[in-house]
């Protein structure tokens, strides 16, 4: 492991850097080494102001990243900062930022200033997603277009400005051993088809060839793209799904893991695919869906 204070490598935790020779020291480093993977990095979390976005954000910023919470409209600024309030109470750091994904000029704007301001961004977690749900012979045109690009679009634009920045920057290796990493959010939808959800689906199963097309195209610059896969987890976006107990219970029988998911479930994950830790893991979607995708239909059937 390297050292974030003198920078040596170190191959077992327990000795003691060079600066910092006692023992008291010397666990306090380690303290450090083991919880701050992400130590002197810049993290962009987008839709981090609820749901898995916020659990990532704050997850990343305990990891030592500084975090940046976008969020989307003026109307969700108080709860961006109530975010950040729960980040900076832990003694992390970050700011927060609105900008709508799915537009071009606001998501330049964003990662602009946030490099003129932190120096450089190192990883993107390319989190927000919307459900526009509709039965698909009712669902209009503006439902799938409003899905299609905060979605799909929203990914494409952040992870553009993301790797024009790693590409400039290159590797810097006392933070990390890649030049950049992103992390795009997508769903079990990404291959389990969904009935009344067309433009979602649709919108995952485009991230998932989004997200291996580039990890492909930029793993030569040591740039490493990922995705996230959740299930069912417990956030406003499925609210009506986990609400009550009986809806819980149906839900449940999708689950062969028997519960519900957390997003603590998802930070851990993000933390793990943004740090070292994951340095040979590149253009994989790793689900975290307590085994939503082994069509548990099948356990007493076919
Ligand atoms: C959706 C949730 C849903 C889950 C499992 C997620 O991608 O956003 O609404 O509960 O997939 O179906």
């Amino acid at each position: 492991m390297q050292c974030d204070c003198c920078s040596a490598t170190y191959r077992f935790l327990t000795l003691t850097c060079h600066k910092l020779p006692d023992l008291h020291n010397s666990v306090a480093l380690t303290k450090r080494m083991v919880e701050k993977k992400l130590q002197n990095q810049v993290a962009v979390v987008t839709g981090a102001s609820s749901g898995i976005g916020a659990g990532v954000a704050i997850a990343l910023a305990s990891a030592g990243a500084t975090v940046v919470v976008n969020h989307p409209v003026a109307a969700t600024e108080a709860d961006a900062a109530n975010i950040l309030a729960a980040i900076q109470s832990e003694g992390g750091t970050g700011i927060i930022f609105q900008c709508d994904v799915s537009n071009e000029e606001e998501v330049v704007r964003m990662f602009t200033e946030v490099i003129a301001r932190f120096g450089t961004v190192d990883i993107l977690i390319n989190n927000a997603g919307i459900q526009r749900d509709a039965s698909f012979e009712h669902m209009t045109l503006e439902q799938w277009n409003k899905v299609i690009a905060v979605n799909l679009t929203g990914q494409f634009l952040c992870a553009r400005e993301a790797i024009r920045e790693f590409l400039k920057r290159g590797i810097q290796p006392r933070k990390s051993k890649a030049a950049g990493k992103i992390i795009c959010m997508s769903s079990v939808h990404e291959v389990i088809p969904w009935s009344g959800h067309a433009n979602y689906a649709a919108s995952k199963g485009g991230i998932m060839m989004l997200m291996k097309s580039i990890a492909q195209e930029f793993a030569p610059h040591k740039i490493r793209i990922n995705s996230i896969a959740p299930g069912a987890i417990k956030t406003p976006i499925n609210h009506n799904a986990w609400a009550t107990p009986a809806a819980e219970a149906k839900l449940l029988e999708l689950i062969p893991y028997q519960r519900v998911g957390i997003v603590e479930d998802i930070a851990a994950a993000a933390v793990w695919l943004a740090s070292d830790d994951s340095d040979y893991v590149n253009g994989t979607t790793l689900f975290v869906d307590g085994g939503m995708t082994l069509y548990p239909g099948f356990s007493e059937n076919g």
